[in-house]
């Protein structure tokens, strides 16, 4: 029966936050690799979970990605949103533009009638300019924001995609196999052990200023991002994570 279902997916939310040793977890029906509808219902719950959330004046830092996208289908000028600010949470990817943190902040800014802040600089950077460009007001400013940050929207990938949607070199993506890196979040890729194997050299979000964030959002389904998921819970997870995924996820991991 539909109780019954409903029923079942409620305990193994529970299973589940307890195995990744986070605040909770909203799972929903289907399996992103098999419909890739799935993704909206994912942005639905976390654009609903967020409005729930959100305070007046609330920083919210987001990350680029086809799920953090979906929730902007799902905003509307409440009243707790629009006095939102929506901070990119990393530099440009240089590629798809549609998905990038710095075009998303803006469109989810537009549809709540809120304000948004972005940070235009190439992903890969050189360490010089890299720390010419961190003393730079306009960059300051954005990341001056990181460390009071409210609430944290962002996506996990795994490791293989990223580096391709990244257009990695060779020598980076054999160093990624070489290391077994399995998943991806904030621009770190990690193996299945949580560790932490390589990091793009960029301007954005540290995980540490993510950590002290109250509020984080996680959202990654499909069950070919199981490994991904857990992986990136391993090793001291933010306890105050809401992961929001899909059965396919979720039962991948659960029956392993
Ligand atoms: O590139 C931003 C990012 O959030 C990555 O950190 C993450 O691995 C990826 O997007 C997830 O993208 P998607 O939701 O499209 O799988």
């Amino acid at each position: 029966s539909m109780f019954q279902e409903v029923s079942g997916l409620r305990t193994k939310e529970k299973k589940l936050a307890e195995i990744l040793g986070i605040k909770k977890v909203i799972i929903v029906p289907g399996d992103i690799n098999v419909d890739a509808n799935t993704q909206m219902l994912i942005g639905k719950e976390a654009s609903e979970y967020l409005t729930t959330i959100a305070d007046k004046d609330f920083t919210v830092a987001i990350t680029g990605g086809s799920t953090v996208a979906a929730l902007k289908n799902f905003m509307s000028p409440s009243k707790s949103l629009s006095t939102l600010t929506f901070v990119a949470a990393r530099g440009s990817l240089g590629n798809e533009m549609s998905l990038q943190a710095n075009t998303l902040v803006s469109k989810f800014a537009s549809k709540c009638g809120a304000d948004f802040r972005t940070l235009y600089l190439p992903e890969k950077l050189s360490e010089t300019a890299f720390m010419t460009m961190i003393q730079e007001p306009v960059v300051k400013e954005v990341l001056d924001f990181y460390d009071h940050i409210d609430i944290v929207i962002h996506g996990i990938g795994t490791s293989k995609e990223m580096a391709h949607r990244r257009d990695s070199s060779e020598a980076i993506i054999k160093m990624l196999d070489e290391k077994k890196a399995v998943g991806e979040a904030f621009g770190y890729y990690f193996d299945e052990a949580g560790e932490i194997i390589y990091r793009i050299n960029t301007i954005g979000i540290q995980l540490q200023q993510v950590k002290k964030s109250p509020h984080i959002i996680a959202v990654a389904g499909g069950s070919l991002k199981a490994k991904a998921i857990q992986a990136y819970f391993k090793k001291e997870p933010a306890h105050q994570t809401i992961l929001i995924t899909d059965e396919g996820a979720a039962n991948a991991i659960l029956e392993k």
